[in-house]
């Protein structure tokens, strides 16, 4: 940011463009959500203050903060006249790559080619995202987790032809809005957490499929289990307490035992054709004419209140910081 420019500007004002759009404001940002029609982005923008007032009702907000995150909303349906003023384009539109294309190569007309422009595309590559601009080197994936006001993990993922430093800049900038990015240094199918996401996925419908344990003691065992340690005891940080040796002989037993299938699982196409698609049809792994989604959607974000509060007091290692505690352990190669 500049004294000059002073603007993030967010195209596409839906789901995921109000709650990036929130804690922009929030950090003090001038905000500006633009989309295809000016009600479309104001409706963005009240849907941004309503996650602000969430914020403030659940004490991760002050006042003062609110108050001055509110009067940097602001609604646009011609992003052109943000062109003096905006230091970082952020695009949340529909997952399309030849929509995302044709935006990213009018972006590019639009704005100085040190502005950069990221992509909120959950699994689009940024590199097919960047083909039709003049000036690819920044063009960047910004992948926010949802819901983004609540969830601090952004992956920030470089193109194959994106400019490396452009990943530390950005960076920077989610710091200080309280966020927690990572750096994913190739663009391949996943970025990184879905990538680790999609295999947990992939043996806990296995475990279903192979008739070792009911679908809700498969969630029961992740929740209650492994999940309770996750946000302050990565797995990585798992290996490393208790020691590489013993984690290589546990490795060794169990992985030949579990899913290795490169295409998911034959129940999913069993499930699907039985109508049986999850919440929007009433049943999937469980009957939710009976199991209650909207008080499951409100635990899960209570829940990461709670979480994202203890990290704030604690200042949990869990939200990176710029002091790498990589060691310098050199493999017999090295
Ligand atoms: N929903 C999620 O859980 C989630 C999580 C992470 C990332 N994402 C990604 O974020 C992006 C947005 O997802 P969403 O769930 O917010 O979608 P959404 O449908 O809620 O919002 C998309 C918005 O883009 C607008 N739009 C469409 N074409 C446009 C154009 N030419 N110019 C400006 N605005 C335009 C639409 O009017 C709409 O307001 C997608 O790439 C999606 O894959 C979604």
């Amino acid at each position: 940011m500049t004294e000059s420019r002073d603007t993030v500007l967010i195209i596409g004002s839906g789901m995921m463009g109000a709650g990036i759009a929130a804690k922009s404001a929030a950090a003090g940002r001038r905000t500006v959500l633009a989309d295809t029609a000016l009600d479309y982005a104001q409706r963005g923008v009240e849907t941004a203050k309503e996650k602000l007032a969430y914020l403030r009702e659940k004490e991760l907000l002050s006042d003062g903060d609110l108050k001055r995150g509110e009067g940097l909303l602001e609604a646009t349906a011609d992003y052109r006249a943000e062109r003096e003023r905006t230091f970082l384009v952020i695009e949340a539109v529909t997952e399309d790559l030849n929509l995302k294309r044709k935006i990213f190569a009018g972006l590019d007309l639009v704005f100085p080619e040190d502005i950069p422009i990221a992509s909120n595309t959950s699994g689009l590559r940024i590199t097919d995202i960047a083909r039709d601009m003049k000036h690819p080197r920044r063009a960047i994936t910004t992948h926010f987790w949802f819901p983004a006001h609540l969830v601090p993990l952004v992956e920030v993922v470089i193109g194959d032809q994106t400019l490396p430093a452009l990943a530390k800049q950005v960076k920077e900038e989610l710091l200080l809005w309280g966020k927690a990015p990572v750096i994913v240094k190739k663009d391949l199918p996943g970025q990184l957490a879905n990538r680790i996401l999609q295999a947990v996925i992939r043996e806990a419908v296995n475990i279903v499929e192979m008739d070792l344990a009911s679908a809700e003691d498969v969630d029961t065992a992740v929740k209650m289990g492994m999940g309770i340690r996750f946000p302050v005891w990565g797995p990585l940080e798992h290996v490393d307490a208790v020691g590489l040796d013993l984690c290589k002989n546990v490795q060794d037993t169990v992985l030949p035992a579990i899913s290795r299938s490169t295409a998911a699982s034959p129940r999913f196409e069993k499930l699907i054709g039985e109508d049986c698609v999850g919440v929007k049809t009433g049943r999937g792994f469980y009957d939710w004419q009976v199991k209650d989604h909207e008080r499951l959607r409100t635990l899960r974000d209570d829940f990461i209140v709670e979480a994202v509060r203890f990290l704030k007091k604690e200042a949990a290692p869990s939200v990176p910081t710029e002091n790498s505690s990589e060691p310098d352990c050199k493999s017999e190669e090295g």
